[in-house]
């Protein structure tokens, strides 16, 4: 959580921007299915399925400004403010978790993991996770800071952005590693727009949890 008071910083100016496949997700997910947005931001995506008649949304983010923001604008959304590592809801209660450029916010490859297992104990049995967010990119700008900050953080990808953000792009590897427990439905390669303007190369991830759960 040592990036909180950088996201409640930005939470008024920040826009969002990796896309949402709607046509997608619409396949595994029923409108009266409960979703759970973690690290929803102001609540855009949440708005999305909101507005095309998804009605069982529930937004958790660390941020209390990014929540207080979502609440302004989305007064109708159920936006809650994430207090600690551990997801309050529980065990199988949701059908369905959305995780958009979260894990670019998350350095470490222990608290990633921990972040995942959590998702996993929410998820009902054959629960849909649909997760988009950054991956290496191999142009001088992104190499020049990857590798002046491998030496910091230990983790080729992890970089310090001037305005205060710790941010993570990943190796495909390790994506794969940490979506293991899913079986991928969907995995494709996108050009993000990042939130400072600038391109990198994203994916987005549709996978299910295990019948056994
Ligand atoms: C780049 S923004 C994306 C927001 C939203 N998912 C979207 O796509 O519009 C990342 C968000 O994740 C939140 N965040 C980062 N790490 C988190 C964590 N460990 N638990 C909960 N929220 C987190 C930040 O506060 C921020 O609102």
């Amino acid at each position: 959580m040592e990036q909180q008071k950088y996201w409640d910083s930005v939470s008024k100016k920040k826009e969002f921007t990796t896309p949402f496949h709607a046509e997608e997700f619409t396949k595994y997910v029923k409108k009266q299915d409960t979703i759970l947005d973690v690290g929803c931001g102001y609540g855009r995506t949440l708005d999305e399925l909101y507005q095309i008649g998804y009605q069982n949304l529930i937004g958790t983010d660390f941020s209390e400004g990014m929540i207080e923001r979502g609440k302004r604008q989305f007064p109708y959304l159920d936006l809650r403010k994430k207090n600690s590592a551990v997801i309050d809801l529980p065990d199988d209660s949701v059908d369905a978790v959305i995780l958009f450029a979260v894990l670019t916010c998350i350095r470490g490859n222990t608290e990633q993991k921990e972040l995942m297992k959590e998702i996993r104990r929410v998820l009902k049995p054959n629960g849909i996770l649909y997760v988009n967010d950054f991956l290496l990119n191999t142009d001088e700008r992104n190499i020049t800071r990857y590798q002046k900050y491998y030496n910091k953080y230990d983790i080729y990808g992890v970089f310090e952005l001037p305005e205060g953000a710790i941010c993570r792009h990943h190796s495909e590897q390790w994506i794969n590693e940490l979506l293991s427990d899913f079986t991928a439905i969907k995995y494709e390669h996108l050009t993000f727009t990042t939130m400072n303007g600038n391109k990198s190369n994203g994916f987005y991830f549709i996978g299910k949890t295990a019948q056994s759960g």
